[in-house]
């Protein structure tokens, strides 16, 4: 079930996505958050960590699991998520570090990597879970294809998603070809989904998700499926609907 908002400026994406984020911070100090990358999250990354700086809002009992890591980048190389969440989120927050979750794309077995990575997140329950959309309809890095029961595993990232995340890159060939990710079926398990998509590369995307067959060739249109998804749009994003 989508509820849908509409923001007429940037900034609006941001507040409007923060809003189920903060109510379950005061309602649940113990709150258990999914996580995404990319540039979706930013605004949304900014005003939580402001709001922790202003109300000291504690995130010091909470869990976070990010969906997602390129395979062969080290921890610490500057465009893995592990770096990107850190520079974006992490450092403004007080998080435990043992509370923060990304997957290990580095790790030398890749296969108990995943299997790590999921009973970790079968043992917990996510109350909600991050997501922004790839232009070709992937959530986490579920590519077009993927099977709805499918949880951590390693994907091989398509053409046109490592065209788009070339942008962080200086060149397309440093661009990871593999990745981690959380599966259809880890995803769907949160109880709520916030999904935060703008500019018109996402439109269609975004139409056929909530408008489109429910078909593993659009990843995104599973979330039809699920009780409660809120999606929140700039008018770029939202044109097809
Ligand atoms: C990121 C992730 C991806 C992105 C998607 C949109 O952790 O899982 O699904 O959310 O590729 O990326 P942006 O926000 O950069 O357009």
């Amino acid at each position: 079930m989508f509820t849908i908002k509409i923001a007429k400026h940037m900034d609006d994406v941001a507040t409007l996505a923060y809003e189920p984020f903060r109510e379950m911070l005061l309602r649940n100090p113990k709150s258990v958050l999914g996580l995404a990358t990319g540039s979706s999250p930013l605004g949304l990354y900014k005003l939580m960590a402001q709001d922790f700086k202003d109300s000291h809002l504690s995130y010091r009992n909470v869990t976070t699991y990010n969906l997602d890591e390129y395979v062969g980048l080290q921890p610490d190389h500057p465009q893995s998520y592990h770096t990107f969440m850190h520079e974006n989120l992490f450092q403004y927050l007080d998080l435990k570090p043992e509370n923060i979750h990304v997957p290990n794309g580095s790790a030398s077995d890749l296969e108990d990597e995943c299997e790590r990575y999921e009973a970790a997140l079968s043992m917990t329950h996510l109350d909600i879970q991050l997501l922004g959309v790839g232009s070709n309809g992937h959530i986490g890095f579920n590519e077009p294809g993927t099977d709805f029961a499918s949880l951590t595993h390693i994907v091989d990232l398509k053409a046109q998603t490592r065209l788009d995340n070339a942008r962080f890159f200086e060149t397309l060939d440093e661009v990871p070809t593999q990745a981690i990710t959380m599966g259809i079926a880890s995803i769907m398990r949160s109880a709520h989904i916030v999904l935060i998509a703008t500019s018109v590369k996402k439109a269609q995307a975004i139409h056929d998700m909530v408008n489109g067959p429910v078909t593993t060739k659009v990843p995104c249109s599973v979330l039809q499926n699920h009780p409660d998804v809120l999606l929140v749009l700039d008018e770029a994003s939202a044109s097809l609907l």
